[in-house]
């Protein structure tokens, strides 16, 4: 059985607080669970970056349902792909909201990209423009 990702980034549209952001995350992690998609969304106060995997039909029906929501705008697809396997095997959700990360949140996007295959790493990391490399996120 085969698999589906996109992965976009976008800019949020005005200021989304951090409970705000949680609170788009516990119910998007509750919806996309019941249709079988996983994936990561990950927001740094200005930008989320988000991968979503699973049956073609379900992702691309959230991914059109994102693309409606006002709460964020300028959304650029990176990848959009048929995969053999998940590379983001449960729902993860990091928030960063300083310019020095805590070393658990370091660890966390360390820890979702090493699942992660060598080229949706290299489009998570160079792409996306969040983070210089591994460790050091840049916001
Ligand atoms: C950055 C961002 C990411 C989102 N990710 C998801 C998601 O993965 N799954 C989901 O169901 N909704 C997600 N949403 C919320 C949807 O845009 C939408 O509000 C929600 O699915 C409810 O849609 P409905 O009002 O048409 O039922 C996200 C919203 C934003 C701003």
């Amino acid at each position: 059985m085969s698999f589906y990702q996109i992965m976009y980034i976008s800019s949020a549209s005005g200021t989304v607080t951090p409970s705000q952001c949680a609170t788009i995350a516990r119910l998007a992690a509750a919806s996309n669970r019941s249709v079988d998609v996983t994936g990561l969304l990950l927001f740094n106060g200005k930008r989320f970056l988000q991968v979503l995997e699973g049956p073609k039909a379900a992702v691309e029906r959230i991914y059109d349902r994102i693309m409606q929501d006002d709460r964020h705008c300028a959304m650029v697809k990176l990848r959009e792909m048929t995969i053999e396997a998940r590379e983001f095997g449960e729902w993860g959700m990091v928030y960063d909201d300083s310019a020095n990360p805590t070393a658990s949140l370091k660890d966390k996007v360390v820890a979702l990209l090493d699942r992660a295959g060598p080229s949706t790493r290299a489009d998570f990391i160079g792409s996306a423009g969040m983070y210089r490399d591994q460790t050091q996120p840049v916001i």
